[in-house]
């Protein structure tokens, strides 16, 4: 903590509102006694200028387009790490070394396995499902299953939870897409890595050997890293506020994939591939563009823009260059990847979108990879789900580990009536 202060006057009033400090990045207004000493809240709708916690996961510098897990750039996780390697510094706060590394892989394989039981849940959906729905579903009735795991005051029972969530999801996302093809279920096969079982149990069918591509699986698992965990967006906010009253880690990640669903979060990489094939042809650019920027169309390009990001997001970077890399090992091209580098550009020199400054974010070229891999657009949300799992788990780990947590409770601006006396029905 600083020794500085802010000063706050209301009317001939002036409170002292403690200043604190993080390791880097902006200080924060301590204003957790406002209440008491003027009877105030803040207002701040859509948390624009609000640090609901505290936090040691991950740093984002928005204005110079920096994220940070435990202090290391996204760029270099990305080029040198693995997805495995990655969940564990975010969960423990430090590289592992080739042994714990090692143990931890074990640790979340021996977890891949679903309870057989939740099979007939599966089954109880329509084929055209939405995966994200299949997803809400099964990861919330996990809570139902694993019993063993549910007491959060526990440590042990804390960890155990995590590493199932996060063994697990790889299994469920594949199931989803699985029985919306009409596919027999695929069983982990724990002689793969984490992202190459992941892909067997997604393409593999049980008739076939399947040969895991290594440029792909690489490239997948770059993916996952690249979605692990970005501080308190939405969705990691949701798993806060849930996991704040004490409910159960499975009913809190559910929590999670639902507010990730939506098109303004991770529903944005099933929205933006759409988009652009519906552009089809950098000819038909320019009116897409005109009906983003026009106030009274709701359309807006999807992929675009950021809370955070008011420079280019780092992961949109490494994701536009695992394109290449994707389409180069696999041998296949995607016109709508040129229609993509032609809207960027038109994008980026519209004046219009540079003192917005919105800017490509993750989901812009994601889709591309994903669709080249294979994926139907449906599921490219449950695969984000699938990665930020580990960031869900390890925000909700760090929140109750604290001494101090208290339940999230905002408070509001009431606008509704004053308080008036009930009128009869008939005198209404
Ligand atoms: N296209 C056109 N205009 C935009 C866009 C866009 N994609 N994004 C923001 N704007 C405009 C917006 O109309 C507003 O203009 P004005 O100030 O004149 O009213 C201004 O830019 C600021 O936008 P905002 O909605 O107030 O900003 P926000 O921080 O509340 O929203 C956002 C951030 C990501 C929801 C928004 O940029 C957006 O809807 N983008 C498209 C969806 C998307 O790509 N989401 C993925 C985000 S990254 C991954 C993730 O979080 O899951």
């Amino acid at each position: 903590m600083t020794d500085t202060s802010a000063k706050l006057t209301v009317g001939d009033k002036t409170i002292d509102l403690p200043v604190m400090a993080g390791t880097t990045g902006p200080d924060v207004v301590d204003i957790r006694k406002l209440y008491g000493q003027t009877g105030m809240f803040t207002y701040d709708p859509g948390f624009t200028s609000t640090a609901s916690c505290e936090s040691a996961l991950t740093f984002i510098d928005g204005e110079e387009g920096v994220l940070l897990h435990r202090g290391y750039p996204i760029g270099q996780l990305a080029e040198h790490s693995s997805f495995m390697e990655v969940s564990y510094l975010l969960l423990n706060g430090e590289l592992p070394d080739a042994e714990t590394l090692a143990n931890f892989e074990t640790t979340i394989t021996r977890h891949t396995m679903l309870h057989e039981q939740l099979m007939t849940f599966y089954r109880g959906f329509r084929r055209d499902a939405h995966p994200m729905a299949i997803m809400c579903g099964v990861v919330g009735a996990l809570s139902a299953f694993y019993h063993d795991s549910t007491d959060i005051a526990d440590p042990v029972q804390r960890k155990i939870a995590s590493h199932r969530l996060i063994a697990k999801m790889p299994t469920i996302a594949a199931m989803a897409y699985k029985y919306s093809v009409g596919q027999p279920f695929m069983y982990p096969d724990n002689k793969l890595s984490y992202t190459g079982n992941f892909l067997k149990m997604t393409f593999g069918v049980p008739a076939e050997e399947y040969e895991v591509i290594p440029a792909v699986e690489k490239a997948m698992d770059r993916i996952f890293i690249l979605h692990a965990d970005h501080e308190q967006n939405a969705s990691t906010s949701t798993v806060r506020l849930a996991g704040s009253s004490g409910a159960n880690p499975f009913a809190c990640i559910a929590a999670g994939i639902a507010c990730l669903w939506g098109p303004a979060h991770g529903g944005a990489n099933e929205a933006a591939l759409n988009m652009l094939r519906e552009i089809g042809t950098p000819d038909r650019i320019q009116h897409y563009i005109d009906r983003a920027k026009d106030k009274n169309d709701p359309f807006r390009l999807m992929g675009f823009g950021h809370r955070v990001y008011k420079n280019y997001d780092p992961r949109a970077t490494v994701m536009q260059k695992t394109v290449r890399e994707v389409f180069d090992a696999l041998k296949v091209t995607d016109p709508v990847f040129e229609t993509a580098l032609r809207l960027e550009e038109i994008a980026l020199s519209d004046p219009y979108f540079a003192e917005k400054k919105l800017f490509p974010n993750v989901d812009f070229y994601s889709g591309i990879i994903l669709s080249a891999i294979g994926f139907p657009t449906t599921m490219f949300t449950a695969l984000f789900a699938l990665a930020r799992t580990v960031g869900w788990v390890a925000q909700w780990n760090e929140m109750i580990s604290d001494p101090g947590q208290k339940i999230g409770r905002p408070r509001q601006r009431y606008t509704g009536p004053t308080e008036r006396d009930y009128v009869p029905v008939e005198k209404r």
